[in-house]
């Protein structure tokens, strides 16, 4: 197995003090589903933007260790970080529907990098779209507004228009915890067959999401990565009390 994104003696610090990653040390196979996973506060969504480099935009005192991606270090300053948001794209935990028609939604990133050939920009639509599982549901009115999806096809509009970028790796925080369950099915089963093709990086909003859709778990606890292991191993045979203590609900 190829390991996409190494992860050594992570560190981060927020302005105010908060020390929100302590020498984290992870490795993220490709073609694969790692899932971050723990209460909250544990440090999952500083990790995410410490990934595509996010945290830049936040006041961040310090940041020490290296991420590797495929071997080069994310965290380096002559990364070109727009470059690397393309490579590493991000879903939210809401989603960021822009108030434009769905065909818009999915190609304004492209146009804004400067692609201009409209037969280019369809097929990149469309193959957002069936990547994401929501082309049969809006394939014949893709110059409708975004906005009057359901906030389930909204998401998937999110991460088509990620995938619309032909990205390497998928993070995602939280997109299903706005969800109905019959929604949040269907972003499960589309990151099931997209990990074929990618590395996806995804922080369940419960434990039970984390058990059905990891390859790999990381546990975080308060900026700690208490325990690694493959999915299956780590929810039925955790190593660590903590662990078991979290995965079996006894805290939260
Ligand atoms: N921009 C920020 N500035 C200061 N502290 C922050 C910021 N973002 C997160 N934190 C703090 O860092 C810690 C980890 O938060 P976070 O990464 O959001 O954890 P999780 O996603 O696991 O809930 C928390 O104590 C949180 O309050
Ligand atoms: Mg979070």
């Amino acid at each position: 197995m190829v390991d996409k994104i190494v992860i050594q003696n992570l560190s981060l610090q927020y302005a105010d003090g908060t020390e929100s990653l302590r020498d984290i040390n992870l490795n993220i196979p490709a073609n694969a589903i790692t899932v971050l996973f723990g209460p909250a506060g544990g440090g999952k969504s500083s990790l995410l933007r410490c990934l595509n480099r996010l945290n830049d935009l936040t006041e961040v005192k310090a940041v020490s260790g290296k991420i590797l991606l495929d071997g080069e270090n994310v965290l380096d300053p002559k990364t070109d970080v727009i470059a690397l948001r393309r490579r590493v794209g991000m879903v939210f935990a809401r989603p960021v529907v822009l108030p434009m028609s769905i065909r818009q939604n999915l190609i304004y990133g492209l146009e804004l990098a400067g692609e201009k050939r409209k037969s280019w920009l369809d097929e990149a639509a469309e193959r957002g779209l069936k990547l994401a599982a929501l082309w049969d549901e809006v394939k014949d009115r893709l110059n409708d507004p975004a906005i009057a999806l359901s906030g389930g096809q909204q998401q998937r509009l999110c991460l088509a228009r990620v995938l619309a970028n032909q990205p390497e790796v998928i993070l995602l925080d939280e997109p299903t915890s706005g969800l109905d369950p019959i929604s949040t099915g269907k972003v499960e089963t589309a990151l099931q067959e997209l990990k074929k093709n990618y590395t996806i990086i995804l922080v369940p909003h419960s434990v039970q999401q984390a058990a059905r859709t990891a390859d790999f778990a990381a546990f975080f606890l308060q900026g700690e990565l208490v325990e690694a292991a493959e999915g299956k191993e780590l929810f039925t045979h955790p190593k660590q009390k903590r662990t078991e203590d979290y995965v079996e609900g006894r805290f939260g």
